[in-house]
């Protein structure tokens, strides 16, 4: 041990793990530099690393994954409370017996030859009251180094954790190896587990090395364990990037916002405003790309802080002009997976220049040239970098008090039906809107890309209960809380007929975000259409804009009846799952919706010349 464990209860685990799944070698990290560049030296000798040009990417790494271990593994991933009711229709479920003694017979012996790296973590500022600490046994170097870069991580933690209680993350890639056998790069097994047991509050991930997997502070302690926590102790862990937006006269507002995987939540969280927009003054600034955990503040206001202490970024897309933060993010100091590389030991992927390189070697190691067919860069290729390097990260971010909430976004992928932006009526309507998010589905989950799916509250894949109950936790949030956050729904990837996207997004979102800020100030302007508060062409800011034509607006905005019947309808599948445990509310909610779908067309006229020119009755 290479410092002293006071720990009786971490002591006792480590030692029944190492019994179980028999290493060679225990490593106690203490999360140091040094420790840092050992390990990575060890994953360079493995194969498993290459460093790259020290010039181009100083203290920086590139892994290529086995091609079967680059993503989630929904169908793999289990929530094993005791009643199967508990884990809700939408969660994988066995019995937490049956799953141990499943798991036990696979975690025997699985760390032969192999080193178990025992790695403390804190998710949030160390010694925050809304931090939880977490303690990962994992046989894979790879992960120690990734979540020194994602966590607080190493020997500070056990001080303050003292002989306090803390979750337990069990993971290996289950890849025992036999005397003599020589290692691959990137060890894996075809069996892949990741389990979680909420009322244990413990996690085992088996088989895995991809980081949604294999990072098990991230997915399976930030969101799945701590939405459980939560929901037991009246707060939220949410899929949610934070972001201040700092007005010309000085006024900060956060909001908390919500998309499925893949969909922009690290380029909405590090926005450059337009030029008009920052030439005028105002700034936006990021606390987090991925998770919230917020809680009630003294003064019932909504208080959050990011939990992690790294960003776990897709690559593909990310460029000097969609996210110059994110590219400053990762000049250093980071770890590249299933990216390609440059002759000249840099990295590239799918839109990082507009021209691609003349040749490069792909994310499977085969030589690549542009016109080849295939992709050089995996589309779940992910760049793991430190937070504190992003250009635009807030002053507060490690506020242990975190920082005051005003508003909610919920955003989904949608090629039609929703429109671009629109405030909800109040707290149960949000609530309804965010349950019946919808998203194509996208690399980041082993799967088929480009399906609808309900995503409630881009949690579908994180939530560690029962979805309805979940819902029913956030109706009461709202209920509990004098003036909670407005809820906002927005979809920047509305296409026209010719799939032509109708919204430049990226840096222009900062026009929607300027309304959606007022709103949750109570000023701005509106008018009321059947969905919620929705902004006319005059209430957006258009300066330095005019590739955007009010027509285009207004197609941007529409609510088709026949196209929303269907929608409607397809709520209801998703309410068909939940019922026994659905809100009724959300019946009613769904009643009143239809209801204004069906005003007439005087109505509109009335509401306003937007309205009856832009949607239809
Ligand atoms: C992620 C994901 O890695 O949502 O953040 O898949
Ligand atoms: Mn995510």
């Amino acid at each position: 041990m290479a410092y002293e464990v006071k720990n009786e209860q971490l002591r006792k685990w480590v030692e029944e793990v190492s019994a179980l799944c028999e290493p060679e070698k225990i490593h106690w990290c203490d999360g140091s530099q040094e420790e840092y560049d050992n390990l990575c030296s060890l994953l360079v000798k493995s194969g498993t690393f290459r460093k790259l040009n020290q010039e181009k990417r100083p203290n920086s790494y590139l892994a290529w994954s086995d091609p079967g271990d680059v993503a989630r593994v929904e169908d793999r991933t289990f929530i094993c409370s005791l009643s199967k009711q508990d884990a809700g229709p939408t969660n994988n479920w066995m019995h937490p017996k049956e799953m141990k003694e499943t798991l036990g017979k696979l975690f025997k012996g699985c760390m032969h030859g192999r080193t178990m790296y025992v790695i403390p973590f804190s998710m949030g500022p160390l010694g925050s009251n809304i931090a939880k600490i977490g303690v990962e046994i994992s046989d894979s170097p790879y992960v120690a180094v990734n979540m020194r870069i994602m966590t607080r991580m190493g020997k500070a933690v056990l001080d303050v954790l003292g002989d306090g209680e803390f979750v337990p993350c069990l993971h290996s890639v289950g890849a025992p190896l036999q005397p003599g056998q020589k290692d691959v790069p990137w060890p894996c097994n075809k069996e892949k587990y990741i389990v979680h047991f909420p009322e244990e509050r413990s996690i085992w991930s088996f088989g895995s090395g991809y980081g949604g997997n294999a990072l098990l502070g991230k997915k399976c302690l930030a969101l799945r364990i701590a939405s459980k926590i939560a929901k037991d102790e009246g707060w939220l862990a949410e899929h949610m990037l934070i972001l201040g937006i700092e007005s010309p006269e000085g006024e900060k507002t956060y909001l908390g916002a919500a998309f499925p995987s893949a969909c922009g939540k690290t380029n909405l969280a590090m926005l450059v405003p337009p030029d008009n927009f920052k030439k005028n003054g105002w700034k936006i600034s990021t606390v987090g790309d991925d998770i919230a955990w917020i809680k009630p503040g003294p003064d019932g206001q909504l208080y959050a802080i990011n939990p992690e202490a790294g960003f776990f970024g897709v690559a593909p897309g990310t460029s000097a002009k969609s996210n110059p933060n994110a590219m400053a993010s990762c000049a250093s100091n980071t770890i590249f997976t299933n990216v390609a590389l440059t002759p000249d030991g840099d990295i590239w992927w799918e839109g990082m220049t507009d021209t691609p390189p003349a040749e490069l070697t792909d994310w499977q190691g085969n030589p690549w040239t542009p016109g080849c067919g295939r992709n050089a860069a995996h589309p779940n290729s992910r760049f793991t970098s430190p937070a504190s390097q992003c250009p635009s990260i807030d002053p507060e971010w490690e506020n242990p008090k975190g920082v005051p909430i005003k508003a909610f976004v919920f955003g989904g992928r949608r090629n039609n039906v929703i429109p671009l932006v629109y405030q909800s009526f109040n707290w149960s309507y949000g609530v309804y809107l965010a349950a019946t998010m919808g998203s194509e589905t996208t690399a980041a989950a082993v799967g088929k890309v480009g399906d609808v799916r309900r995503d409630p509250f881009a949690m579908l894949p994180f939530c560690g209960y029962h979805m309805a109950d979940y819902f029913n936790h956030w109706l009461q949030i709202g209920r509990t809380n004098p003036n909670p956050p407005r809820i906002f729904s927005v979809n920047w990837f509305r296409k026209d007929a010719n799939g032509k996207f109708l919204w430049p997004g990226f840096g222009e979102n900062m026009r929607v975000l300027k309304w959606i800020v007022d709103r949750a100030n109570g000023r701005g302007s509106s008018i009321e259409s059947p969905l919620g508060w929705m902004p006319r062409h005059e209430d957006l800011d258009w300066s330095g804009l005019d590739s955007v034509t009010r027509e285009q607006y207004y197609e941007l905005m529409s609510v088709d009846r026949d196209v929303w019947k269907d929608e409607i309808l397809s709520h209801e599948e998703l309410f068909v799952k939940m019922y026994d445990r659905l809100p009724k509310e959300f019946l009613h909610i769904r009643e009143l919706i239809l209801s204004g779908l069906w005003r007439s067309p005087e109505h509109w006229e009335q509401i306003g010349e937007a309205a009856a020119e832009g949607w239809n009755e």
